[in-house]
């Protein structure tokens, strides 16, 4: 017998094939009635997976009484409540270290996009524009200062491509890690002392709307703000109120407050560039990340370690 098993969130096909083949698979976002579904399979789901996004509520984590194990696809943790799982042994894993290079490309990507105005650049082409006039000068990148907002691995990864583009870097964290940048410890001095800030802490209570008003102040209106982290770090009203009233430069966006939602404000503004939550929306990413999520469903169902355990 298949052990049954809850897809909150789409996977590639070629994956969802996977899992339909050693599972019972259950697809939450297919149900017309999610809840009517949750009732149905309350006792028989062992295993969740799903992504970085959307986790697993609370609502699910309780309709589902047999559940041994949540796989995230993806690297945040902050949409489950680890210490319920906890508390009930479900085990968790997420999949660290494979999508790090596709999420600090996307921020240099952002940083490239928004200063040098490329997809402006992009529509002005696009739309007949060039032959009848010019565009203004952009601002340039190499040498600018960097300030990098969190620095795990995708930090250090952003911060490894920042040094190809000679820019000082500068970090705010916790505590001070042994590497070259300098250690800023106040967000508000970092985004001072910085031309990008890029947002690569994680999401959660402790780092919810840090990313605020004194912030964007202290970058200022040539300062940009780069996020490929939750968009619940980022105070989204006063980002947008800085935007308007010209106090910040421009953004780089891969995450918002309320996904899939982004405040229409933001789309007819030039100085910044969206993205749908896909940094690590890459064919070679997803692939890998996938592989750790099947890895981590057929260990734990054969009774041996986890490949990348959070709890
Ligand atoms: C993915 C993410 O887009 O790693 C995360 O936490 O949010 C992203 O990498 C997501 O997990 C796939 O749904």
């Amino acid at each position: 017998m298949k052990p049954d098993l809850l897809l909150i969130e789409p996977m590639m096909p070629e994956v969802e094939a996977q899992l339909d083949a050693a599972y019972q698979v259950h697809r939450l976002f297919e149900a017309k009635d999610p809840a009517a579904l949750l009732a149905t399979i309350g006792r028989s789901v062992r295993a969740i997976a799903t992504g970085g996004q959307h986790g697993a509520s609370n609502d699910v984590l309780d309709a589902l009484l047999a559940l041994e194990i949540i796989a995230i696809n993806g690297i945040g943790t902050d949409a489950v409540d680890l210490d319920r799982a906890r508390s009930r042994g479900i085990r968790v894993t997420t999949t660290p270290d494979v999508l790090t290079d596709d999420v600090a490309d996307l921020a240099i990507g952002l940083i490239l996009a928004v200063s040098r105005r490329i997809c402006v650049a992009d529509r002005f082409v696009r739309t007949g524009n060039w032959p009848r006039g010019r565009l203004p000068l952009s601002a340039k990148v190499s040498g600018k200062r960097l300030g990098i907002f969190g620095l795990g691995h995708v930090g250090r990864a952003i911060a490894r491509r920042a040094e190809g583009f000679g820019m000082p870097i500068a970090y705010s964290e916790r505590h001070p890690t042994d590497v070259a940048y300098r250690f800023v410890p106040d967000l508000v001095s970092l985004a001072d002392e910085s031309d990008f800030l890029v947002v690569a802490a994680s999401g959660g209570a402790a780092t919810h709307n840090l990313v605020n008003r004194p912030v964007f102040d202290a970058l200022g209106p040539t300062g940009i703000l780069i996020n490929i982290a939750r968009g619940t770090v980022v105070d989204e009203p006063a980002l947008i109120a800085a935007l308007v009233e010209g106090r910040l430069g421009g953004a780089g966006l891969d995450g918002f407050a309320h996904e899939p939602e982004v405040p229409p404000a933001l789309w007819g503004m030039e100085n910044v560039v969206l993205q749908p939550h896909q940094a690590s929306a890459t064919v070679e990413t997803r692939r890998s990340m996938a592989d750790l999520v099947l890895a981590n469903l057929a260990a734990h169902f054969a009774g041996r370690e986890l490949v990348t355990p959070v709890v």
